[in-house]
């Protein structure tokens, strides 16, 4: 049977510090019923839901802002550009860039490491130069640095994790040398939940002379981010997993490498003059925003960040860790459950197995039960190797959970047990 985190001295009873009864009527999805069930989402990892405020600034775009940004001179082209470059200016205060200009629009997580892979990679990389990364990344996070490591001749190296999924830190910095150009790690980890030591691995990082960036699809959401604090050199973030839309995200890279950064694609209004024999592009972000953008999801990531500000990140972080503590303890008492990592500090997503059963027949169980989480390799494959595993289910959570959605995760894996005899 899976035991209670050791480091976990909190009363998981202890009051909420959000009025949680309020948020949840500030999503309607969740009146949504599975079946004859109330819906019990726990798969927020993966996407979080979308508050009306939201939903409102994306459709308020679409029925009176609409029209394309930058090159418009009428009234509507004004308005919409000055409805994106608001809300980029918003999440960069969110984040507390030290300048708005540094937070770039792309369409995710994916797409800001394949950006800062593709731009900085070729343009720094050279033959024998190596990539850090861990364990524990997620393939967005494996993939493109392995792609622009066969084009440059970089090596990727992999810091191991501990039995319990975190870093181990004396063998990352075992790893860094006078070669390692890049360190390029989750702050927490998709499918463990573990909030990595973002501390210790960036003075380690910067000590060894190497950048680092950090991959936030899981931080933001859960805890507030101040990335000067963080003192990280890139940063990227998902904005459907903090209740924003799908289709957009942010990458922010401190300015003066973003300047010297080359073009990612072409196209236009990241231009300064184009002749058929040279193109002059302009400084970052736009040099870096080829096209049409996503501009609804801009504005509506604007919102989302207004929303998280309204609730308050600590309290939001607070609520949260109660919730996954009573979720890691109430989970220890599922017999034949093990819950996978057994990190200090956690924050979102808590991975179990139950013997006997595939993750996904307990996927499926619960769904018939109204419960929402996930299973399978959870994109991180060369982790669950490492784990001895090939799946796990995953229940996730974000601020609109509460206690009595744990209690009903819990009974529906007795249901699952009970079948399984
Ligand atoms: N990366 C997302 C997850 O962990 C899809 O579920």
């Amino acid at each position: 049977m899976a035991q209670p985190e050791s480091t976990s001295t909190r009363d998981t009873r202890a009051a909420s510090p959000l009025d949680v009864t309020a948020i949840r009527r500030e999503f309607p999805i969740l009146d949504v019923r599975i079946g004859n069930k109330p819906l019990i989402y726990l798969d927020n990892a993966a996407t979080t839901h979308k508050p009306q405020a939201v939903i409102d600034a994306v459709q308020r775009f679409y029925m009176l802002q609409n029209a394309n940004i930058h090159r418009g001179v009428h009234y509507l082209s004004q308005q919409a550009t000055d409805a994106y470059e608001q809300a980029r200016i918003r999440i960069g205060q969110f984040f507390n860039a030290p300048s708005s200009d540094e937070i770039i629009f792309v369409r995710g997580t994916t797409e800001g490491i394949n950006l800062v892979a593709h731009s900085w990679g070729s343009k720094n990389l050279r033959e024998g130069d190596e990539i850090l990364i861990t364990e524990m990344e997620h393939h967005a996070n494996i993939v493109p640095w392995q792609l622009v490591a066969e084009r440059t001749g970089a090596v990727l190296r992999v810091a191991p994790i501990t039995d319990d999924g975190e870093l181990d830190l004396d063998a990352f910095r075992a790893r860094l040398s006078d070669k390692t150009r890049l360190v390029a790690v989750a702050h927490v980890s998709n499918a463990l939940g573990t909030v990595n030591p973002v501390r210790e691995i960036v003075a380690a990082a910067r000590a060894a002379g190497a950048l680092v960036l950090l991959d936030g699809a899981q931080s933001a959401p859960h805890m507030p981010v101040d990335l000067q604090k963080l003192d990280c050199d890139f940063f990227v973030c998902s904005g459907h997993k903090m209740y924003g839309p799908t289709g957009i995200g942010i990458l922010w890279g401190r300015m003066e490498l973003l300047e010297a950064m080359p073009p990612y694609e072409g196209g236009g209004d990241m231009i300064e003059w184009v002749t058929f024999e040279k193109t002059t592009f302009k400084a970052p972000p736009t040099r870096f925003e080829a096209g049409t953008p996503h501009i609804a999801g801009a504005i509506g990531l604007g919102a989302a960040v207004d929303f998280l500000e309204r609730v308050g990140r600590p309290a939001l972080a607070a609520h949260e860790e109660a919730i996954t503590a009573y979720a890691v303890e109430q989970l220890g008492r599922v017999e034949g459950l093990s819950i996978v990592g057994r990190p200090r500090h956690r924050a979102g997503a808590i991975s179990f197995v139950l013997e006997g059963v595939h993750p996904h027949d307990i996927g499926t169980i619960l769904d018939s039960e109204g419960v929402a989480i996930r299973a399978g390799h959870h994109c991180a494959q060369p982790l669950m190797r490492r784990l001895g595993l090939n799946a796990t289910a995953r229940a996730s959570f974000g601020l609109y959970n509460k206690r009595e959605e744990v209690d009903a995760l819990v009974a529906a894996l007795d249901k699952v047990r009970a079948m399984f005899g």
